[in-house]
């Protein structure tokens, strides 16, 4: 089921705390609420409301990453550090609900292997998350899955490391499809004008092969998240 919510930042953040909110009461597995969350837009569009957001227990949420970059967690580049910053300082969450992706590390299919070990841990030996919050580049990109990129067809892992993303910097760790589509609720949210084209093709194409679009239609449940620019261009 594919859904899609337009609106103004207000309007989004309330539609995407419904769905935390309604996952949250009936977790897939006994430890509580699991998510995976990426950077760019949605990251600093929804974080600094989820710091302030008393009703979430995110003491009882295990949070990962849909992607990082591989650089150390306390630079500005990393995803890691912008949820840091924007959310999980804040809302002081237990270091051992938080997983992130060790990609700064020179090994990075060993940092896959290890990260693919720990959401087995976590979420069960075929990994389902409860909310898997991305962002679409515009490429039609999500997490670090790129258009045409060999990764698009990963079967086997649960984590990849990619050595050549075109969206700098080159080294990356990523969750892959059948994770992310896996999880119970997959939410990607794109906003402004610059994003119009490709949400129109990733969500009206009915054979795209757009990342995202791979996600969506892959999920069991995917609700979009737009605001009217990015909206813009959808037909129906
Ligand atoms: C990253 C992000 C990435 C992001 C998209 C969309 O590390 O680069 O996790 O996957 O979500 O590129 O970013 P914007 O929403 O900022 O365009």
């Amino acid at each position: 089921m594919v859904e899609r919510c337009i609106g103004n930042v207000d309007v989004l953040a309330a539609r995407l705390r419904e769905e935390i909110t309604r996952l949250g009461r009936a977790p897939s597995t006994g430890r509580g609420l699991s998510l995976a969350v990426s950077g760019g837009s949605v990251a600093t569009t929804f974080f600094p409301r989820w710091a302030a957001e008393a009703t979430f227990d995110w003491g009882s949420t295990d949070v990962f990453w849909a992607d990082e970059r591989a650089v150390p967690p306390t630079d500005p580049e990393s995803n890691y550090a912008l949820a840091r910053s924007l959310w999980l300082d804040s809302a002081r969450a237990p270091a051992d609900r938080v997983h992130r992706m060790r990609a700064d590390d020179p090994d990075l299919a060993a940092a896959a292997r290890d990260y693919d070990a720990e959401l087995r841990r976590v979420v069960g030996e075929r990994p389902v998350l409860d909310l898997v919050l991305l962002g679409m580049g515009p490429d039609g990109h999500v997490a670090s899955l790129f258009p045409g990129h060999a990764l698009l067809g990963e079967a086997g892992l649960n984590v990849a490391a990619v050595l050549d993303s075109p969206k700098p910097p080159p080294r990356r760790l990523t969750l892959t499809l059948p994770v992310l589509t896996a999880a119970r609720t997959v939410v990607i949210g794109a906003f402004g004008a610059s994003k119009a084209g490709i949400v129109r093709l990733a969500i009206e194409e009915a054979d795209s092969r757009l990342p995202a679009a791979l996600v969506a239609r892959g999920a069991g449940r995917t609700v979009w998240l737009l605001d009217a620019e990015a909206a813009g261009q959808l037909t129906a």
